[in-house]
Parts: C-alpha cells; structure tokens; sequence
C-alpha cells in the first residue's frame, strides 16, 4: 500500500511538471494575411520572444504605450503604482513621465475618451487591453503591431496584414515609416522542394507574388529592426499586463515541485523503515 502511495506522489509531481511546461508552451493565434518573409507561409505570426524579466524591454515597453496607446486603450485592471514597483521605475520619474493629465498613481490606468465617441469615430471601440496578450497571444500582438500598411481604400487610409479593414489608425506611421503592400518576385519551388530551372538556360524560375511588407527607404524614426524591437518591448509589456504575478509565480512553482520532491523522497525512507519493522 505505501509503495503505492509512493508511486502515486512522483506520478503527482511529475504530472504538475508536465502541466507547467506545457502551460508554457501555449502559443498565439494564426496571422491573418500576413506573409512570411519568403513569402511561402500565409497566416502565421512571427514569434514574439517575450521575456518577463527582461525589466529594461518592459520599462521601454510601457513607456512606447503610455504615449502612443493609451489615449484610446485602458489598462483599467492594473493600477500605475503597481507598474511602477514591478517595472521598477522610480516612482517620481514614472509620474512625471508616464502619467498625465490628473491621474495619480493609485489610480487605474484609464482613458479620457467617451467609449461612444470613439465608435463613432474608428467605427470599434477600442477594447481594453490589460488582458489582450492572453486572448491573443503574444505573437499575434507582435505581428499586428507590425502589419499596418498603406491603403487609401480605407477610412483611415490603413489596412492590416493581421486584422484586415481594421478599425484603428496607424499611430506609429512616424515611428517605423510608410509601409506597402509590395509585389515581389520569388523563385518557384519545385515539389523535391528545391528551387525550379528552366530546362534549357537553367535559369531559376520566377513569380510574382503580392502582399509583401515593404517601409520606404528612410521614411521612419526607427530603422526596420529597431522598430521589430521596439514592437516586441511594447508586446512584452502587454504580456507582463495579462500575468503581472508571472516571475513570482514561477519561483514559487519551483519552490513548491522541489518540496514535492524531498517529501516523496521522505515518504519512500519511511516505507522502507516500516517495511523493516515488519519482517
Ligand atoms: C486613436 C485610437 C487608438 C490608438 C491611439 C491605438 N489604438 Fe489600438 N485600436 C483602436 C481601435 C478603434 C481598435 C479596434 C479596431 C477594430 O476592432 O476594428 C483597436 C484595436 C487594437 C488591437 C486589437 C484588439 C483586438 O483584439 O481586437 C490591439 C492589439 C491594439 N489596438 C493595440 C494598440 C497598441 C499597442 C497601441 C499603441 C501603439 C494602440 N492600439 C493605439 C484604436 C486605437
């Protein structure tokens, strides 16, 4: 019977392991039209490398949100003091960079906009997004971040690769420059999965393909890639929003498989002294 109940603890701790890592795991949403860089994978987002303890990534984060984002979307399940201490900004220099209007930092992180106004003027309220990252995903978030582009059909005169005729304008156009919707020629893959020659030059074969992102040369604050990380600081920041506790909790979690660990050790030393007492 112990021996059982031995088993059974290691089966438990083992099987919390397995919970944990494949929590973990869990990955974003499917992409829309975006299209990989190669231009041979629709739909699927770019992964976003989020890392919860990188502070300097967050404190960049909050600071792109705070100034760009937060004039149409709340945070209004987190508070600005919390941020602070989790951030680790000092307090002064969160309220006299990161605050405004008359909030304080006990408050929760709210617009000014009328909700009614604001689907009036986009045609969508926007949505809060304290708790986007775990409706979404990460990844998904990076790659719509990314994914605004010139479209004078649309109101805004923006679509997006990920949400298409969405309804938000693109606020960061200064930022990462004027994006397209490019055609581009790429070579045709043939089914061995190498790339197509035509038989007699032996030149590789080409099409076209269309819907590929392209900014214009010179056009933003950022360069391409300084504008991919400031995008993956702004969605490590609104993963961090929908798991404040995360770090905490996973220190504690080691904390606790550890202690299931020596216990099933202790519980099996027991067994084996009973078993001797009974021979
Ligand atoms: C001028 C107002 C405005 C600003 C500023 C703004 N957004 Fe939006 N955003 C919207 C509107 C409106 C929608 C809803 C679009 C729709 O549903 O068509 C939206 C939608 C979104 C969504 C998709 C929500 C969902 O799951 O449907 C995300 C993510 C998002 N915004 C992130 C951001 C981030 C990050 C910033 C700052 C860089 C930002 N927004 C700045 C107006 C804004």
């Amino acid at each position: 019977m112990k021996k059982n109940s031995a088993i059974t603890s290691i089966a438990i701790s083992l099987f919390a392991l397995f919970v944990s890592l494949s929590i973990n795991a869990a990955s974003g949403a499917p992409c829309g039209n975006y299209l990989s860089k190669d231009g041979l994978v629709k739909g699927e987002c770019d992964e976003a490398y989020v890392d919860a303890k990188d502070k300097a990534s967050l404190q960049r984060g909050a600071q792109i949100y705070m100034n760009y984002c937060l004039g149409c979307h709340s945070l209004k399940y987190a508070r600005y003091k919390k941020v602070s201490e989790d951030l680790e900004i000092p307090l002064d220099m969160f309220q006299e960079n990161l605050i405004f209007g008359d909030q304080k930092m006990g408050d929760l992180i709210q617009v000014g906009m009328d909700p009614k106004e604001a689907k009036e003027w986009f045609g969508n309220t926007p949505p809060d997004l304290t708790l986007e990252a775990g409706l979404r995903g990460p990844d998904w978030i990076y790659t719509y971040l990314k994914s605004f582009y010139i479209d004078d059909s649309r109101p805004l005169g923006v679509n997006n690769k990920v949400y298409e005729n969405v309804g938000m304008p693109h606020v960061l156009l200064d930022m990462q420059g004027t994006p397209r919707s490019v055609c581009k020629q790429i070579p045709v893959i043939a089914d061995n999965g190498g790339i197509k020659q035509d038989p007699l030059t032996g030149q590789q074969l080409t099409q076209e393909k269309c819907g590929f992102l392209e900014v214009d040369d010179g056009t933003g604050e950022l360069s391409p890639k300084e504008f991919d990380q400031a995008m993956l600081d702004l969605t490590n920041f609104l993963a961090y929003m929908t798991d404040p506790m995360k770090v905490e909790r996973e220190s504690i979690g080691t904390y606790v498989l550890l202690y299931l660990f020596i216990f099933t050790m202790l519980s099996y030393l027991l067994y084996r002294e009973f078993k001797k007492d009974l021979h």
